[in-house]
C-alpha cells in the first residue's frame, strides 16, 4: 500500500461527486446504455454517507491529489438479491500499481465491518487474480450484460 494514501469518505467531499461519476462513466457507461456520467452523479448523490450502504469512498495522493474510488452497494446484479457489494473499484491509469486499487478496497472493507457487514460480494469480468490477492474467494462464474463474470465473496473481521 502507498504510506502516501489518504482515503476520505465522498461525504466529506461531496465536490468530488463529478469527477467520481466521470470515471465510472468511462469506466463501465457502455454495460448501461442511456445512462450519462449526470445521472450516475445523480445517483451518487445518495452516497453521502458514512459506514453505510450505499457510500463511496476516495484515495488522495500525498499531494490530496484523488487518483481512485470504490463502492458499497445494497445490489450489484439485477434479480440477485445477495449483497452488499463492493463495486465500482477505480485507480486513474497513470497510478496505477502504486497501491491505491489495494487502499481502496481495504477501506471498503473495513467501512462495511463498522456498518455490522459480515460477508460481502463482487463481481468482476477480468480482476479476479487482483482481488485473490486480496483475501476473495470465487464462488460462481455466469454471463452478465455481455460479459462472462466471476462472483467472488469475502468474509470481514
Ligand atoms: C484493478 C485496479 C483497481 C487495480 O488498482 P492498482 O492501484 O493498480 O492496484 P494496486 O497497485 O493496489 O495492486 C494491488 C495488488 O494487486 C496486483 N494487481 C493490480 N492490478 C492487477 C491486475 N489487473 N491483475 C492482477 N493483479 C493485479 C498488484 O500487482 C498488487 O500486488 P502486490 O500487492 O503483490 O504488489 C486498476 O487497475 C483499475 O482501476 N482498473 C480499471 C477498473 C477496473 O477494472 N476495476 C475493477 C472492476 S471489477
Amino acid at each position: 500500500m502507498s504510506a502516501a494514501c489518504t482515503i476520505v469518505p465522498l461525504a466529506a467531499r461531496p465536490d468530488l461527486v463529478p469527477l467520481v461519476a466521470e470515471w465510472g462513466h468511462a469506466t463501465w457507461g457502455h454495460l448501461a446504455p442511456g445512462d450519462t456520467a449526470a445521472k450516475r452523479a445523480g445517483r451518487l448523490k445518495r452516497h453521502l454517507q458514512v459506514d453505510a450502504v450505499p457510500s463511496t469512498i476516495v484515495a488522495l495522493d500525498a499531494a490530496g491529489v484523488p487518483v481512485g474510488s470504490a463502492g458499497l452497494l445494497a445490489h450489484d446484479i439485477d434479480g440477485d438479491p445477495r449483497g452488499p457489494w463492493l463495486a465500482s473499484v477505480y485507480v486513474v491509469p497513470e497510478r496505477r500499481g502504486e497501491g491505491f486499487g489495494k487502499a481502496v478496497v481495504g477501506a471498503i472493507e473495513a467501512s462495511a465491518a463498522h456498518a455490522g457487514i459480515a460477508l460481502l460480494y463482487l463481481f468482476t469480468p477480468d480482476k479476479m487474480s487482483f482481488y485473490a490477492s486480496l483475501g476473495w474467494t470465487a464462488i460462481e462464474a455466469r454471463d452478465y450484460r455481455g460479459e462472462h463474470i466471476t462472483v467472488m465473496t469475502k468474509r470481514l473481521g
